[in-house]
């Protein structure tokens, strides 16, 4: 493709390496694997770099890289040492282990993001920035859209919540673009995800000195967000001493930097979002009664997706446009299709509608998605809807087949009869019909998992040796085998 953007993963663990390199290969990421010296030469021959992925042991020649090339996000996986990649901004994130597909395409994703963020390839927003991102034209959106018009011009502050993926850090970004803050940072912190002793010195800034680590004076994030709104995501995991101080600030307006004496002002909107139901984390004093009431101002529910399955053809079609304007590639769905999307739970809301769209992008870019194409938990639609991929008649159509594999027909007129004759004569299974009859399907459906079992348990588990030995394609053979629960026993 085009302006095709490169994955580079640096790590010295040639295993470890191979365990990147097969599940990018599966994603179709097209990367490049270094080990740190030849890391170095290639940096410059390779224009289009998505991101770097580092792992193992950052040393400080892969620190000056980091530092060296700021327009260039970095993901960092199985550190030796985390600190060793602190405080560079263009760090966006931590593969898990083991690698899993949902949290690598989400970081992808953002990588691209990094990208179109940048200064230079800033873009003047559209026709109608105000909701540009907040999609829906449901009943609880227009009440979403119609409490963020009544609060964003007001000093309040704002409590938003709801569950994980519905978009509270969407309303957040619209409270304050349409805010007159809205030429001042938007500056967002995501209390869960930065260890407690770090809290402090992240929000209200050290000065030099303060503790181990503190080489330098830094700001915090308050005082970034001067003047402008500071966005306390996952606010139910803020730990209880930084409640108390978060609350100090609320009241007071003022705060010191860790280690300093100076008190410094803090003109900063609070907006503060949670998906834990904070009431109940009072009850059991996890959470602070006056600070709640003192965010709680002016709360927003965002609703959950089940709720407004109306606007899940409206999504589709934003998110697709994203992700086509991200990355060239696109998707089309069958309205069959979107009729059993509208189907499903949605557990985890619009961030779950997002990664199936990516999926099915990378699946079935530039192609129609039918009912028969989403992953099995979306199809909702009774199955005589859709055409099925492997129609039950040519199952048991094979499956006879497989009653009579082994038998060298030599005229292929009486290929039924004499194999049954043989199997008769062998005391095979063509003559147990009992006198009551059986179910033809059940039987045939339990001879073919067994089938199956001897040439998985021949091929030690081999999808690919196992389908050739049954003479179907892997695929069919992989169909199947989740059809029937089939796994290998440990
Ligand atoms: N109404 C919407 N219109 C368009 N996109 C949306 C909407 N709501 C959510 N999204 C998209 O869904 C994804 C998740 O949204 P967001 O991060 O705001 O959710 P969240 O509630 O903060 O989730 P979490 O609790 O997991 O942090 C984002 O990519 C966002 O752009
Ligand atoms: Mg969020």
């Amino acid at each position: 493709m085009q302006g095709q953007k490169h994955i580079l993963v640096v790590d010295n663990d040639a295993a470890r390496r191979h365990q990147i390199e097969t599940v990018l290969a599966f994603v179709g990421e097209h990367f490049f694997v270094f080990s740190e010296d030849e890391v170095d030469k290639h940096l410059a021959e390779i224009p289009n770099i998505l991101t770097i992925i580092l792992s193992g042991n950052v040393s400080a020649k892969l620190q000056d890289i980091i530092r060296a090339h700021p327009t260039c996000p970095f993901i960092y996986h199985d550190l030796v040492d985390k600190g060793a990649v602190k405080g560079f901004a263009n760090i966006i994130g931590e593969l898990a282990i083991p690698l899993n597909y949902a949290q690598l395409t989400e970081l992808v994703h953002n990588s691209h993001q990094y990208h179109n963020k940048l200064p230079s390839k800033h873009k003047v927003s559209g026709p109608n920035p105000l909701f540009r991102s907040l999609v829906g034209t449901s009943e609880p959106m227009q009440q979403v859209r119609f409490l963020i018009e009544q609060v964003a011009s007001t000093a309040a502050n704002v409590l938003i919540l709801g569950e994980s993926g519905t978009g509270k850090e969407v309303v957040a970004r619209n409270i304050h673009n349409l805010s007159d803050r809205n030429k001042s940072p938007f500056v967002p912190v995501n209390c869960g995800a930065i260890p407690p002793d770090l809290l402090e010195s992240e929000l209200f800034g050290h000065e030099k000195g303060a503790f181990t680590g503190a080489i330098s004076t830094r700001k915090g994030r308050f005082e970034m967000a001067e003047g402008g709104t500071l966005f306390l995501d996952e606010i139910g995991d803020m730990p209880q001493p930084m409640q108390v101080k978060l609350l100090r600030v609320l009241q007071e307006r003022t705060f010191e930097r860790v280690g300093g004496a100076k008190s410094i002002k803090a003109n900063v909107r609070i907006v503060a979002a949670t998906h834990q139901h904070l009431e109940e984390m009072i009850k059991t004093n996890q959470f602070r009664e006056d600070l709640y009431y003192r965010l709680n101002v002016f709360p927003i529910e965002t609703p959950a997706l089940r709720e407004r399955k109306e606007d899940i053809p409206l999504l589709l079609q934003e998110l697709i446009s994203r992700f086509s304007a991200e990355q060239g590639q696109s998707v089309r769905f069958t309205d069959k299709a979107i009729e059993s999307l509208q189907e499903h739970p949605w557990a985890g809301n619009v961030r779950e509608l997002s990664n199936l769209i990516e999926r099915m992008i990378i699946m079935y870019g530039e192609q129609v998605v039918n009912v028969g194409q989403l992953p099995l938990k979306y199809r909702h639609l009774d199955v005589d809807e859709f055409q099925p991929e492997y129609p039950e008649e040519l199952q048991e159509r094979e499956a006879i087949n497989e009653l009579f594999a082994g038998f060298d027909y030599e005229d292929e007129d009486d290929e039924i009869n004499e194999a049954s004759e043989q199997a008769i004569s062998s005391g095979n299974t063509v003559d147990i019909l009992p006198a009551d009859g059986l179910n033809l399907k059940e039987y045939l459906a339990d001879l073919e998992v067994n089938l199956i079992n001897q040439a998985l348990d021949k091929n030690d588990w081999v999808v690919a040796r196992s389908a050739e030995l049954l003479g179907m394609r892997r695929t069919t053979l992989v169909e199947k085998m989740r059809k029937y629960s089939l796994q290998k026993e440990s």
